[in-house]
């Protein structure tokens, strides 16, 4: 039996996380901490592991975990999912309007509606009583294909209506399209990511969508960068009413809670509309995605559906295209860039051209099999093509402007960096240099080292990596903490603010995490979310050092490829060298685990604190400390809680509910006498502390 307040506490944190999640993803703006946002999440996924039956698939510890299936169902949809016909260029436009005003009643005045029209995947969302059920692809139009358990782990999909206890109730059925897609940024890291760990990278974010919402395990899913925004009612039963115009389709959508985009506008005549346009199609790079038009949509829903539809796309909306970005232009050169993972990745010199009002003169070739299957030579004329902010891609070469002077090209059997021979794995893409030494690796390898998800070193970039590289002044990470300013001196461009502002960066790396220092290390297939992972599980380098294979794969989330890597990564003398000089450096090795402390010798085992205010350290580190003593944090005041940590300007809420409970109030300082531990008012003595872990 689930106690009642259990239930009633699981159901409260399940809304709250809704709330919060809804706030972050889809407002974009937070109004608690990650790290008391991960508090709730922790106590909801504690409550439902001791009381399984309380798991409901809206749940939103749901998102994630759920089995990789053997292939995916079919999916009739309620109504057709239409497509749209094009206009280009404001002349096809008015010639729609002249159309469709033919099958009008006379004087018929029509007012429109424009939206974005994201390139990326059609997706159509159930709902029943306000619960997401069923998730599918477009498929032909009738029947698509389930990505339920795909869809679940996009953040900005609400897994409940109401997302949080003011909002509308929904009616007990809806259905709602969609567009799924990645950002133009979120595409261009993710791409790097992949391209860094040797693993197919996709030519434009609409593919990279596609490939990552039909993957067979949602777990892979989970891992990719994916947004969503919401446009259409599919299908709808219950009271009141839906709306009938398209505008306010998209405030009630809004409303609901689902992501709606920022970007339609309203007007009561065509040319306006497609002044919009127009002014859309000179700012299209301004688009966080990619976008190859805009729609103009008829804005009453039963003037619309009374027009419609030829084929497959309703006479009620036209898709008016901005003009396509591809040019061709002289292949000059292929040249060879060398990653910090030592992959070797072609990329073209051009002749320099204008795409969309920006000068290219370089574009990516991919990988060496892609130069070959699209038969790339050097004095090519090429078609290139630039999608949004995303570096510019040879398309293919254009064969009939061919004079017979151009030259095949032969990938390079030694790395143009430092010469020694390239391996080329049988079941892999990427080519590679596994020379250790070589320096282009390692100016890459520091510079992810220092770079904003690793050490967050802001003073060192590729260029000052290469530098140190070329000076010898670095040969492997660990050397930077051991750099002098005299060293720095010698350097093009250093003077004694530049090469003291590196340093103190450097100084101030000290500080981060042990997670982002094993992020930093750049082991293959160890990125920010697997660093987490293993951080938290092995608790220090030492430990993570030792384990084997087994042990890692024991570990949920890590794979074979992964554990295999980190073993042969610590296996390396020259890498348990880079460790030694980290801890000699003083850099955090290990985390801050309660589990290194045994509980009856924890001083705050059992008790339960809240933190309002700003304290001396972010509070994700309090929280972290806390529970490395045996305590416990949760984001609200209640009558289980032992202590509110009172900071400066604290918070109305929290305050009132501990006066009101009678919960004694603390201030830091009183924290750190609890625990008994003075090392923790000096943040320099703090890392040492923590290092030797
Ligand atoms: S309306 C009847 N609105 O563009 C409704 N479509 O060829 C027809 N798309 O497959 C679609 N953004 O995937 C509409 N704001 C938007 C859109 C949009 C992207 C896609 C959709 C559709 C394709 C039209």
């Amino acid at each position: 039996m689930v106690p009642e307040e259990v239930r009633k506490r699981v159901e409260e944190l399940r809304q709250e996380i809704h709330y919060h999640n809804y706030r972050y993803y889809v407002l974009n703006a937070p109004v608690i901490s990650d790290a008391e946002y991960d508090a709730l999440m922790r106590e909801l996924r504690e409550l439902e592991e001791r009381y399984p039956e309380l798991v409901t698939p809206d749940s939103p510890t749901q998102r994630v975990g759920a089995p990789p299936a053997e292939e995916f169902a079919r999916v009739r949809h309620p109504a057709p999912i239409l497509s749209l016909d094009n206009a280009f260029g404001p002349d096809e436009a008015r010639a729609w309007l002249e159309r469709i005003s033919k099958l009008l009643p006379p004087g018929t005045r029509l007012d429109f509606v424009v939206e974005p029209k994201i390139d990326g995947l059609s997706v159509v969302l159930h709902y029943r009583d306000g619960v997401f059920v069923q998730g599918a692809t477009r498929g032909d139009g009738e029947v698509g294909e389930d990505i339920t358990a795909n869809l679940r782990t996009l953040r900005q999909l609400p897994l409940r209506i109401p997302v949080h206890p003011d909002g509308p109730t929904p009616p007990p059925y809806l259905v709602v399209r969609g567009e799924a897609f990645m950002t133009v940024r979120d595409f261009e890291a993710f791409n790097r990511r992949q391209a860094e760990r040797g693993e197919k990278t996709f030519a434009n974010p609409r593919n990279a969508a596609a490939g990552s919402l039909r993957q067979l395990d949602p777990n892979v899913t989970a891992q990719r960068p994916l947004s969503l925004l919401c446009y259409q009612v599919v299908a709808y039963e219950g009271e009141p009413a839906p709306p009938t115009t398209q505008w306010e389709v998209l405030q009630y959508l809004r409303d609901l809670g689902f992501p709606v985009t920022e970007h339609a506008a309203h007007f009561d005549n065509l040319e306006d509309a497609v002044a919009y346009c127009e002014e859309w199609a000179q700012k299209r790079d301004t688009l966080p995605y990619e976008a190859d038009g805009m729609v103009i949509k008829v804005n009453d829903l039963r003037v619309a559906a009374d027009l419609g539809i030829v084929g497959r796309a309703p006479r009620g909306a036209i898709a008016y295209k901005f003009p396509a970005r591809e040019v061709t232009t002289k292949l000059l050169e292929i040249r060879v860039n060398v990653g910090r993972t030592g992959v070797l990745t072609p990329y073209a010199v051009l002749e320099p051209v204008q795409i969309g009002g920006v000068t290219v003169s370089k574009a990516t070739l991919h990988n060496f099999d892609y130069i070959a299957e699209k038969d790339i030579r050097v004095g090519d004329r090429v078609i290139v093509k630039r999608a949004g902010d995303v570096i510019p891609q040879i398309v293919g070469p254009v064969v009939d402007a061919r004079t017979g002077a151009e030259q095949p090209y032969r990938p390079p059997d030694r790395c143009p960096a430092c010469g020694e021979p390239v391996v080329h794995p049988p079941d892999e893409v990427a080519v590679y240099c596994v020379n250790a030494a070589c320096p282009a690796q390692l100016v890459r390898r520091v510079a992810y080292f220092a770079s904003r998800g690793a050490m967050d070193i802001e003073t060192l970039g590729e260029k000052t990596a290469k530098l140190l590289v070329d000076h010898h002044l670095v040969e492997d990470v660990g050397d930077l903490y051991y750099l002098k300013k005299e060293d720095l001196l010698q350097l093009e461009g250093f003077a004694e603010k530049k090469a003291e502002n590196l340093l103190a960066g450097i100084e101030a790396s000290k500080e981060r995490p042990f997670h982002r220092v094993l992020t930093g290390l750049g082991i293959r297939y160890v990125g920010g979310i697997v660093a987490e992972i293993l951080a938290r599980h092995f608790g220090s380098v030492d430990a993570l050092a030792a384990a084997t294979v087994e042990d890692l794969q024991a570990v949920e989330g890590i794979g074979p490829r992964i554990a295999e890597a980190v073993v042969d990564w610590f296996h390396r003398p020259r890498h348990q060298q880079i460790i030694d000089k980290l801890r000699r450096a003083g850099v955090h090795l290990s985390t801050v685990r309660a589990q290194f402390i045994a509980p009856e010798a924890a001083p705050l085992q059992g008790l339960t604190f809240v933190i309002t205010g700003t304290l001396s350290r972010p509070r994700e580190e309090i929280a972290e400390i806390i529970e490395r003593y045996g305590g416990r944090v949760t984001s609200s005041v209640s009558r289980k809680t032992d202590y509110l940590i009172v900071g400066e300007n604290p918070g109305g809420t929290k305050y009132r509910r501990a006066q009101e409970l009678g919960v004694p109030m603390i201030d830091e300082a009183r924290l750190w006498e609890m625990i008994g531990d003075e090392v923790f008012h000096h943040r320099g003595a703090e890392n040492a502390e923590f290092s030797q872990k």
